[in-house]
């Protein structure tokens, strides 16, 4: 099935400001200036009404165990791809996402341990849907904060933000073609300048339009 939509995603650590880049592109791509485009924006975890519950039952205050948290946010992406962002993409539709698989390689395969068959149920759940870019927006850890007197949670909270951001720059690595890795600790405005520029390149890709993101896994 051949889509005349595009698709782009947004990666990285928790607090990088993935909502706010997507809001701006967004309003960009809407613009005479951005094309006039159609443009949908959407989440993971909780992109559709039942997402919303099993963002709920994922955040859940006790403890979820690590394969059940995973497997929340794989049946969260396979009812969200196939209810919205497929038929999106498919009626021509920009669609802009926060957060997608790698998140879930990189935080339930590499923060939980649970290693490479993550990416394998997520795979499975979306059919092999995978995104035109994703753009990792990346920052490392605050310096003002680093330079302070640290107590030892704020140490590990560090330290977890750091294995995050070296897990989606190395998924970045993997693929080159189909990731833009964004310099996300500058002003607003700038790492939105940045993003318009990597998206723009994507979207003039020779195999961009028409595109067929999924195939056999
Ligand atoms: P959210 O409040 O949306 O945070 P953010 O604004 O940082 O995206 O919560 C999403 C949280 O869920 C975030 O901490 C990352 C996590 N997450 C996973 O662990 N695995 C996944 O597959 C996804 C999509 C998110």
């Amino acid at each position: 099935m051949v889509s005349s939509g595009f698709w782009v995603v947004f990666e990285g650590a928790d607090g990088v400001g993935k909502t706010t880049q997507v809001e701006l592109l967004a309003a960009h791509l809407r613009s005479s200036a951005g094309g006039a485009r159609e443009v949908l924006t959407t989440r993971e975890p909780g992109g559709t009404p039942l997402g919303v519950e099993l963002r709920q039952a994922i955040m859940h205050g006790d403890h979820v165990a690590p394969r059940a948290e995973a497997l929340l946010y794989a049946a969260d992406r396979a009812h969200h791809i196939a209810t919205k962002v497929r038929p999106a993409l498919e009626a021509g539709t920009v669609v802009l996402q926060d957060r997608y698989l790698d998140s879930s390689v990189v935080y339930q395969g590499g923060a939980r341990g649970l290693g490479d068959e993550v990416e394998r149920i997520s795979l499975w759940a979306t059919e092999g849907m995978l995104p035109d870019l994703t753009v990792v927006l990346d920052m490392a850890p605050d310096p003002a904060r680093m330079s302070r007197d640290l107590d030892r949670v704020e140490r590990e909270t560090i330290a977890k933000s750091e294995q995050m951001r070296q897990g989606f720059l190395a998924r970045a690595a993997l693929d080159p073609a189909r990731y833009a890795v964004v310099d996300a600790a500058r002003v607003v405005e700038a790492v939105h300048a940045a993003v318009v520029e990597a998206v723009t390149r994507a979207m003039g890709r020779p195999d961009a339009l028409p595109l067929e993101p999924w195939g056999t896994p």
